[in-house]
């Protein structure tokens, strides 16, 4: 049965706003017709108006919309971000790099290396096998904060909750990148997120919930609540986008009302159709996460191309080594019954060799992160092995850096990053940036 709303205050007053003529205000296109035809939802493009309220001083409508968003998602208070979660990031790692070092896993996102650099902090970074609660609790001496990421873009916890307790007991600011996981808090068969562990988490709305691009949520116990809006003054756009909000309080509530029906549904679906597909899907703890590792295979990108995209179907990613479906709230039957009749038609396929894990251990350090004294130039990918990089190189997506600033290219990662030329950032396989050596 569905749940009551218990209202959204943003969608209401920009629905009684959405009528009105002589807009004398910003935005410039005014919602004139000529405008809103090609943009359908700019009637609710305003700015802030005496009974719009303001993002970065709010009492009003977001206020209301931000408490009801705190009691959903388990905080104890939540600010609305039109930034991404990359801005959420950016406050915690702000608020952490205030107090001294941040433990940063080395699978964080570019995002957290991005902020540490924005804040002029260098990070003391946990390599996959430190990844622990004892990994945290050797390391705490020499930090102030810990900042996981938990589920990770394939839907794996990992030992991120023990690390944040850890980190808490040690007096450490535990933080919590909870981008990929929005929707936990909706289903009993999903696992736990960093609400009751961590001093602050971040939620990408628009990765898993009916929200647009770039709606985030930054939740967390009230002790913090002060700084974190002060931080968010610091960094926030002044012109936040109400459609961008609005969104937010709309996720929120469609959360509450269908949430916990949609995701169980989804669930039987996964349930009924997986023993049919011949290929197993990753084993992880969030089954809206469906991720396939090919490396076995020796697969060719053109050859699981042409599987899926005869079926009409876009995965998240999708290569010669691995595709990843992500499964929302909003997926309709029709889409899931032909996901599941393409992957009932997906392999089997012949084992060619074991399966091929990223590359491991902590690259051979040059010079320091932060550092910025040294020459640059560019190298073809296949000849950076030696050479330090001069940016955070990796593959978006995910957007996990496999290389350090400062770091030395070695022939695994190498090897690696070619394999995935087609997602690389921090450089192009013709040009990736390194240090010259002199
Ligand atoms: C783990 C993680 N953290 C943070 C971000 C940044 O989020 P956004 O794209 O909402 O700015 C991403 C984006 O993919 C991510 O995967």
């Amino acid at each position: 049965m569905k749940e009551r709303s218990r209202g959204t205050p943003l969608i209401d007053m920009l629905k009684g706003y959405q009528p009105c003529r002589g807009r004398f205000h910003m935005p410039g296109h005014k919602a004139s017709p000529d405008f809103c035809r090609t943009f359908p939802g700019a009637a609710w493009d305003i700015t802030e108006l005496p009974f719009s309220d303001d993002l970065l001083d709010e009492k009003g409508c977001i206020a209301e919309a931000e408490e009801l968003a705190a009691s959903a998602f388990c905080g104890e208070f939540c600010l609305f971000l039109t930034g991404g979660t990359t801005l959420a990031v950016q406050i915690m790692v702000g608020m952490a790099a205030r107090r001294g070092p941040l433990l940063l896993p080395r699978a964080s996102h570019r995002s957290a290396f991005a902020a540490c650099e924005l804040f002029g902090a260098e990070p003391v970074v946990l390599e996959a096998e430190e990844c622990t609660a004892e990994g945290v609790q050797k390391k705490a001496g020499k930090a102030a904060a810990l900042l996981v990421t938990a589920p990770d873009y394939e839907g794996r916890m990992g030992e991120a909750p023990a690390m944040l307790r850890a980190a808490r007991a040690c007096g450490l600011l535990a933080l919590c990148d909870q981008a990929h996981g929005a929707h936990l808090g909706f289903c009993d068969r999903l696992p736990a997120g960093a609400a009751g562990i961590a001093d602050l988490w971040a939620v990408s709305a628009h990765k898993t919930l009916p929200a647009l691009n770039q709606a985030s949520l930054l939740l967390g116990r009230a002790a913090w609540a002060e700084e974190a809006r002060e931080f968010r003054k610091l960094l926030h756009t002044t012109s936040p986008s109400y459609p961008i909000l609005a969104s937010l309080d709309y996720a929120r509530d469609f959360m509450e009302r269908e949430g916990g029906i949609r995701l169980a549904a989804l669930l039987r679906w996964r349930e009924r159709e997986q023993p049919f597909w011949p290929l197993r899907p990753e084993q992880n703890e969030d089954f809206t996460k469906l991720r396939f590792d090919l490396t076995p295979y020796g697969l060719e990108e053109a050859e699981v191309r042409r599987c899926f995209s005869q079926a009409g179907l876009t995965p998240e990613i999708l290569s010669g080594e691995e595709v990843l479906f992500l499964l929302s709230v909003c997926d309709g039957e029709e889409d899931l019954n032909r996901l599941s009749a393409a992957l009932r038609g997906f392999g089997p396929f012949r084992k060619v060799r074991e399966a091929l894990p990223p590359p491991s251990g902590r690259p051979e350090k040059a010079f320091a992160f932060l550092d910025r004294d040294f020459g640059r130039e560019f190298v073809p990918l296949a000849d950076c092995e030696g050479r330090a990089a001069a940016c955070n190189v990796g593959l978006y997506p995910p957007g996990r850096p496999v290389l350090l600033r400062g770091e030395r290219f070695d022939r695994p990662r190498v090897e690696y990053l070619l394999r995935n030329a087609g997602r690389l950032f921090g450089g192009t396989p013709e040009a990736v940036p390194v240090r010259r050596e002199d």
